[in-house]
């Protein structure tokens, strides 16, 4: 039988925060001469992303539907972004983020928005992330240097990887 929205966006959701894990782990793993405030700031934001991969993990279990089969191949290609923003400095780790949680964003509102009054549990959940990624995506794109290069090249790049990931994950 065919999943229900709800489902779907969870799943959806839960693999995208594996991605997000890994693209901070990634950079976190490469940096380690970088500035200490960087590097605690790249810990807190995936301990976020940990504790929202595992409000939504509770919710597929609660429901008996299984992770997308999408999941690893999130967490790898999180890994490898991660892995190459990270050595290339600040201003990329930055555009990620940017690009990233801008994407999410759009999508958490319009699955917020279907599922009102629709599916209270999944409303719940999804609401229960949203202030953590607005301030994700608030303090990258707070940093000044954002440079030409990264913005231009990297942002575009990032936000048709992140469309692609819940655009075929909503169909698998
Ligand atoms: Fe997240
Ligand atoms: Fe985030």
């Amino acid at each position: 039988m065919a999943l229900a929205y709800a489902d779907r966006v969870l799943k959806v959701d839960h693999a995208g925060e594996h991605g997000a894990v890994n693209i901070y782990r990634g950079q976190r793993l490469v940096c380690s001469w970088r500035d200490e405030a960087l590097k605690r700031e790249l810990e807190e934001f995936r301990a976020h992303e940990e504790r929202h991969r595992a409000i939504f993990a509770a919710e597929l279990e609660r429901r008996g539907v299984r992770r997308c089969r999408s999941y690893r191949l999130c967490g790898l290609g999180g890994f490898v972004l991660g892995v190459l923003t990270g050595i290339c400095g600040r201003a990329s780790i930055a555009a990620v983020t940017v690009a990233v949680e801008r994407v999410v964003l759009r999508h958490l509102e319009v699955q917020l928005r279907e599922l009102e009054g629709v599916d209270a549990a999944a409303h719940a959940a999804i609401s229960s992330i949203l202030d953590d990624e607005r301030s994700h995506h608030d303090r990258a794109a707070q940093e000044p240097r954002q440079g030409i290069f990264w913005p231009r090249v990297l942002k575009p790049a990032v936000s048709a990887a992140t469309e692609f990931v819940i655009w075929t994950g909503m169909k698998l």
